[in-house]
């Protein structure tokens, strides 16, 4: 059948092509206690994007004001990535855009819109493969419940890599996952790192390898070959399906520590646990290569918010939290600590009848 030909011949530049992927993968990491100069990008996105960021840019300028004069730090604004500039160029990163964040060491990035169906892919996913931003790293905390969370997320591989690209036949489409000895090898580094350097003492592998095989059999595979380099961090392996409902089981939820998962995954469960958390606008989410990071809110862009006339309650804590987490990968751990120690004490609740999003910013920029 040529169709079958067709694919096939897709398949293999596909292999080609990740091969290219994996003989390029990078490693050095940036020192920012080094770095005479750490340029952030700001991007607002879409819908909610530049409301909330609004807020954020402010807190920056207020923590880091001595630095911004002094020029070690330099706040730059990235245009261009509007679902309006994308649709019209078609791309979903314009290339100058692209360009203009290749010139930063980090960013922080509103929520930008992804168009449903169609052939343009996310933005984000865009920006991790392209800057290769292989960690995405969630937080979840609730001290009265006694749960600390924090999730590594596969970011660049997994079913996200070829995601736009599966092939389709008559009758049939088949969509691939992408598992990397190198990939694996770095996200569970990174996340036993992580551990070790924050006195977690667990960290918990979450696979479907009962099913996925070859895919995430090599994940698990190499995440315990790296465990054996953390003799004091206990290691345990959970499939997917149980893991979502661990984390609404009271009994044992708060004895996770550490999570570290392959990407899609780790996409689902995170929404689950910020949700737990008091919900998707809760959660800070950071995205770390070993040249860039970019740090997000783990929500959309909310057009429902917008249509509803409800912008003003767009809760602008989410990339609160990203910011303090952008702040302490550039080494800024005074400013993150400020900005921690203010959402930490706000008790104000962005809700109709309760607080707007402006309202909880102003009350976290007065308890700086
Ligand atoms: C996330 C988002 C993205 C993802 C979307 C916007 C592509 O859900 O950051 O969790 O699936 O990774
Ligand atoms: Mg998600």
């Amino acid at each position: 059948m040529k169709e079958v030909t067709l694919a096939c011949e897709a398949f293999q530049k596909l292999l080609e092509e990740q091969l290219r992927r994996i003989a390029n993968m990078n490693s050095e990491k940036v020192d920012f206690s080094a770095k005479e100069t750490v340029t952030i990008g700001i991007i607002d996105g879409d819908g909610i994007g530049p409301m909330i960021m609004a807020h954020a840019v402010k807190v920056l300028e207020t923590l880091l004001d001595r630095e911004i004069s002094a020029g070690s730090i330099v706040l730059k604004r990235i245009e261009g990535l509007t679902i309006e500039n994308r649709l019209a160029l078609g791309q979903s990163v314009p290339s100058d855009t692209l360009a203009q964040i290749k010139t930063c060491d980090v960013l922080l990035k509103g929520p930008t819109t992804t168009p449903m169906g169609g052939k343009m892919e996310s933005a984000n996913v865009t920006l991790r493969r392209e800057l290769d931003l292989y960690a995405n790293c969630r937080p979840v905390s609730i001290p009265e419940k006694n749960i600390d969370w924090m999730f590594y997320r596969e970011n660049t591989e997994g079913e996200y890599v070829l995601g736009s690209r599966g092939v389709e036949l008559p009758g049939m489409a088949v969509d691939f996952k992408v598992t990397t000895d190198l990939g694996t090898r770095r996200i569970a580094r990174a996340a036993f790192e992580y551990a070790k350097n924050n006195g977690k003492t667990r960290v918990s592998i979450v696979t479907k390898a009962n099913i996925m095989k070859k895919t995430d059999g090599k994940f698990t595979t190499i995440a315990h070959e790296v465990a054996k380099d953390y003799p004091d961090v206990t290691v345990d392996d959970w499939y997917i399906d149980i893991m979502t409902a661990n984390l609404v089981n009271e009994a044992i939820r708060d004895q996770f520590q550490v999570v570290l998962l392959p990407n899609l995954y780790g996409d689902i469960i995170t929404d689950e646990a910020a949700q737990i958390q008091g919900g998707v606008g809760t959660a800070g989410s950071a995205n770390i290569g070993d040249r860039y990071a970019m740090f997000e809110a783990i929500h959309g862009s909310a057009p429902r918010l917008i249509e509803e006339g409800l912008a003003a309650y767009a809760n602008p804590a989410s990339i609160l939290k990203a910011t303090a987490m952008l702040l302490r990968h550039i080494c800024r751990a005074d400013a993150a600590e400020r900005l921690e120690k203010a959402l930490d004490s706000c008790k104000l609740t962005v809700d109709i009848g309760k607080a707007t999003g402006a309202e909880y910013a102003e009350a976290i920029l007065g308890a700086l």
